[in-house]
């Protein structure tokens, strides 16, 4: 029986077995406890809590042992992992080397990929799969990568990198190390809060590819490694980049009509920052991210790039099809706002959602599963073989 395939997801053949589920849509391929995404009422939850009232009330830090511990931190865990996040600070030489011998050319996502697998090199116990081990490697990746994607960009402007301040949190240390001053608290707040909300999204294709590479028994770097050239496609967290690339090229409000009427004649055209695999409706981290982009707007003096989005969210959702910003739609104005350039966009990114791969391999690894899908083979077979010199 020949299967009825569709690129629309997940359908049976007329015998009843499964047919090709292209893109997996559709397809459950494991139990999770950590995050759950309600797509048709845009509601997602980090292990049971509401994203909603983790933005407002949470900090990075409580998030991260959250993900890890799949319970929120009392005060002493908070004070632990705060700790431990501090501690495990400071790149090795090795891994410094990496970023400054990466020629000019290169991209920050490249850089960070890079760095990222260097640091396995430089861990003493890089292999050690032990519940404490991956943990271990956990909290120094999430500590790392601040360091790696402040490192990088500042080399790129000729600046000295800055090295991390001890008084500060993982978020307002973050920008500090990038912009070499102290953040106000609003810049750190919304900092913390874009990363609270990019922290973790189930099986999305990074966090997917962490836990393939998770199954086959490798180690944490190889997984986290893998998810970040997952994060770097277009499609996936490099929308974020695209979506302020698009606001710059439409420079002003009037534009905003004919330059989408102009590029929606292309039926290929995507536009960044709209449409979810999972998402028929509102991204609630769009919701609160939008809320965001007015408020950094305001307090840096202009709000025209907010409100171009809200313009084209408002045209986007009256079309025949109608189509909803996704989290990079709003994180692109927002960071534009505090002042970071679009290249470092999809490395902030991977800088908070790194907790989550982590997650997923702890979680992948404590229930193991090698995960190996079946294939619909359209190609020939029993090829008479051709010599050489008869091709
Ligand atoms: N712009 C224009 N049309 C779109 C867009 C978009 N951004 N997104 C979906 N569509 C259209 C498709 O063309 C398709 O139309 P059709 O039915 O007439 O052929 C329909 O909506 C359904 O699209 P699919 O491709 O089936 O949706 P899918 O679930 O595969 O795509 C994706 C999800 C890849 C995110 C898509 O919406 C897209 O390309 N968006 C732009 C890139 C982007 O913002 N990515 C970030 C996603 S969030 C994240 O990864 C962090």
């Amino acid at each position: 029986m020949i299967p009825q395939t569709t690129n629309q997801g997940f359908v049976m053949t007329e015998a009843g077995t499964p047919g090709v589920a292209y893109g997996l849509r559709g397809v459950t391929v494991d139990d999770t406890r950590i995050c759950k995404i309600i797509g048709e009422e845009g509601r997602l939850y980090y292990y049971g809590y509401n994203i909603l009232e983790l933005a407002e009330r949470c900090t990075y830090e409580e998030v991260v042992w959250l993900l890890l511990h799949g319970k929120l931190p009392n005060k002493t865990e908070l004070a632990q992992i705060t700790k431990d996040l501090k501690d495990a600070r400071g790149l090795p030489f090795g891994v410094r080397d990496v970023i400054k011998s990466a020629p000019k050319t290169s991209i920050p996502m490249d850089v960070l990929r890079t760095a990222a697998s260097a640091l396995a090199l430089t861990d003493p116990a890089p292999n050690d799969n032990s519940p404490e081990g991956i943990v271990r490697k956990a909290i120094r990746l999430i500590a790392q990568f601040p360091e790696i994607v402040a490192m990088d960009y500042r080399l790129r402007r000729g600046e000295e990198p800055v090295a991390p301040n001890p008084e500060l949190d993982h978020a307002a240390n973050f920008l500090y190390m990038l912009h070499g001053k102290a953040p106000g608290k609003d810049a750190a707040r919304t900092m913390d809060v874009a990363l609270v909300l990019h922290a973790e999204h189930s099986f999305n294709a990074s966090t997917f590819t962490a836990r393939v590479i998770a199954a086959t028994l490798s180690d944490m770097y190889s997984a986290i490694t893998g998810a970040i050239g997952a994060l770097k496609g277009p499609l996936h967290g490099g929308a974020n980049e695209g979506v302020i690339m698009t606001l710059l090229e439409i420079r002003e409000p009037a534009n905003i009509k004919p330059w989408l009427e102009k590029k929606f004649q292309d039926k290929g055209f995507r536009l960044m920052g709209f449409g979810h695999a999972v998402y028929k409706t509102l991204d609630p981290r769009a919701i609160v991210l939008k809320k965001y982009s007015k408020k950094t707007g305001e307090e840096r003096g202009t709000t025209k790039w907010y409100e171009m989005s809200d313009q084209i969210e408002g045209i986007m959702k009256g079309r025949e099809k109608p189509l909803y910003p996704n989290v990079d739609f709003y994180s692109a104005s927002t960071y534009y706002m505090m002042g970071l350039p679009p290249e470092i966009y999809t490395p902030i990114f991977a800088v908070s959602r790194v907790v989550g791969w982590c997650a997923h391999v702890i979680e992948q690894q404590a229930h193991n599963k090698l995960i190996r899908p079946a294939a619909n083979y359209i190609g020939e077979v029993d090829k008479p073989f051709v010599p050489m010199d008869q091709r």
